[in-house]
């Protein structure tokens, strides 16, 4: 029997009782690799007369392609073998029910924002922004709040240790900073809105140390009371979805509006529940007022030239009336199941828009 011959049978041999594709692997190395028995004796060829060379490459080809399919056959066999033996252990219960996502829902907060922003912008105004860490000048003085105005001790401010500058470093105790940054930064005439986050050392059921207010600003060169009047009524009777809302504009004390006036809107208090709308009862709602000269003249405007009014409001506070919820705090505990009740579906539009279109 020739060499070939005897390898031919070794291999096929050794091929029955190989179990595993790692063994295999093994396999083809030993016969067919680099190094392995056939190509060693290719490399002999050289070595032989050109009808010697001829006759002993045909056989040893012969050999190598008996041995391949053999290895692939053998290779097929391991592979079915294998997925048997995994479809006999994984078993797959598809009667099982899936796990439902549920969607995320929108904060009521958020919601309230994205609200009152729709509304504002509706009216033409324009979103500017303004640091929660703000100097002394922004948050108080430059809002004709001077060091020793009493105001200043109204509002819990939260100091911080470092300095911005010269100034005393606070976290903004309200949103009206933004209209001195927007006045400072910019050219009149103005019609902007600023709404996010405020602080103020103080909590319990209608206070929170962290809270949103909304600021709005107009100045222009004829802007009057009844421009003030007409845009926060539109405001809220929009806002609250109730074109017969009582409105009242009571007159009050802010140290950068003059005059300045609170704004109440009508209600009924029956047995613990509260109704916007008719009724004999007032709630305080927002502040708001025609800009002092002095913060006029602070963010470098000429106080004959240009006028106009502002207003802000706590976001927190319209949320609750709006929507029935009793306790600012519950707000900030992240309770899923109160989120799940009070939040929004991502895909509703703002209701007032929808009231304004119809
Ligand atoms: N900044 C006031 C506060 O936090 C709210 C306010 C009142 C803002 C009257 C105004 C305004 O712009 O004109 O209580």
């Amino acid at each position: 029997m020739s060499d070939l011959h005897l390898l031919k049978e070794k291999a096929l041999k050794q091929l029955g009782t190989i179990h595993t594709l790692e063994e295999l692997e093994a396999f083809r190395l030993e016969f067919l690799g680099k190094k392995g028995a056939i190509t060693e004796l290719m490399k002999g060829l050289g070595a032989l007369s050109p009808e010697a060379r001829s006759q002993r490459g045909a056989d040893l080809n012969a050999v190598k392609e008996e041995i391949l399919t053999a290895l692939s056959q053998r290779q097929q066999e391991l592979e079915a073998h294998a997925l048997n033996e995994r479809l006999k252990k994984e078993t797959l219960d598809i009667t099982l029910p899936g796990r439902p996502e549920e969607p995320g829902r929108i904060h009521p907060i958020s919601h309230t924002i994205e609200e009152v922003m729709a509304i504002f912008l509706e009216q033409g105004f324009v979103v500017e922004e303004g640091p929660d860490v703000e100097d002394d000048f922004h948050n108080f003085t430059a809002l004709n709040i001077p060091f020793d105005h009493p105001a200043r001790q109204e509002h819990d401010t939260f100091y911080l240790k470092g300095k911005l500058g010269d100034q005393a470093a606070v976290l903004r105790t309200h949103t009206s900073p933004v209209q001195i940054r927007t006045m400072r930064e910019q050219s009149p005439p103005f019609r902007m809105v600023a709404l996010g986050r405020t602080f103020r050392a103080d909590y319990d059921a209608t206070h929170s140390p962290m809270f949103h207010q909304v600021e709005g600003l107009v100045i222009d060169k004829n802007i009057h009371m009844g421009h003030l009047k007409r845009c926060l009524s539109d405001f809220l009777k929009c806002f609250f979805e109730m074109e017969d809302l009582p409105i009242r504009f009571r007159p009050s004390f802010f140290p950068f509006t003059e005059p300045s006036a609170e704004v109440d809107i009508g209600c009924s208090k029956s047995k613990g529940t509260l109704k916007i709308g008719g009724g004999t009862d007032w709630l305080e709602i927002l502040g708001c007022g025609m800009v002092h000269p002095n913060v006029l003249r602070n963010c470098g405007l000429d106080p004959e030239e240009y006028q106009g009014f502002a207003f802000g409001m706590g976001i927190e506070r319209i949320s609750m009336l709006k929507y029935g919820i009793p306790d600012l705090r519950l707000f900030y505990e992240s309770d899923l199941r109160w989120l799940r009740h009070h939040g929004f579906s991502a895909l509703q539009i703002p209701s007032p828009l929808l009231a304004s279109r119809r």
